[in-house]
């Protein structure tokens, strides 16, 4: 047997490679800077939950499909887990647990107001989606919930409570600016 065909040499090649392929980023997530050391194609979701320790947001189906790993990049609703690391390297990454220091954002409100979640696996993504469709409209129709919601999956059916939230999160966002 050659000593250089068997698995340990090919581990540590591995992991030398591994290694190569690492880069360095100062990420800025909720207003504060974490240091990180990650392959630029890792999914976005994984530094955040991983690497940074925030664990509000979940990991769903992985492929874009369900809307549960979403979060805010310069106020734009992302899906983390299909978003390399190196595509958001240099924006303002917001996950739920930014959304406000003490769960005072209207949309937090209206949700506990309107007791939407279920098993709530689901729902730090939609209250993220929520939030950032209420920043660019912030008086939204039937069709523009559905629209900016469309793709963001509840198992447990919560949709017409995550619409009567959203429209009650628009009403206190009203109240509070008059
Ligand atoms: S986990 Fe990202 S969209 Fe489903
Ligand atoms: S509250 Fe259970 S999946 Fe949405």
């Amino acid at each position: 047997m050659v000593w250089g065909d068997g698995p340990l040499i090919r581990t540590l090649i591995a992991s030398f490679i591994k290694l190569l392929l690492m880069a360095s980023y100062n990420l800025s997530i909720n207003g504060k800077t974490y240091k990180v050391e990650a392959d630029p194609k890792m999914p976005l979701l994984w530094v955040i939950r991983d690497l940074a320790g925030l664990h509000g947001t979940k990991y769903g189906c992985g492929m874009a499909q369900c809307g549960s790993c979403t979060v805010h990049l310069d106020g734009n609703p992302v899906r983390s887990c299909t978003l390399p690391v190196a595509a958001a390297a240099k924006q303002k990454i917001t996950t739920i647990e930014g959304l406000s220091d003490d769960n005072t954002h209207a949309v937090q409100k209206a949700w506990l107001a309107e007791q939407v979640p279920q098993c709530g696996y689901c729902q730090s993504g939609q209250i993220m989606a929520a939030a950032a469709l209420l920043k660019k409209n912030p008086n939204p129709t039937d069709q523009d919930i559905d629209t900016a919601m469309v793709g963001h999956i509840c198992r447990c059916g919560t949709y017409p409570r995550i619409r009567k939230a959203i429209k009650t999160a628009a009403q206190i966002m009203a109240k509070a600016s008059n």
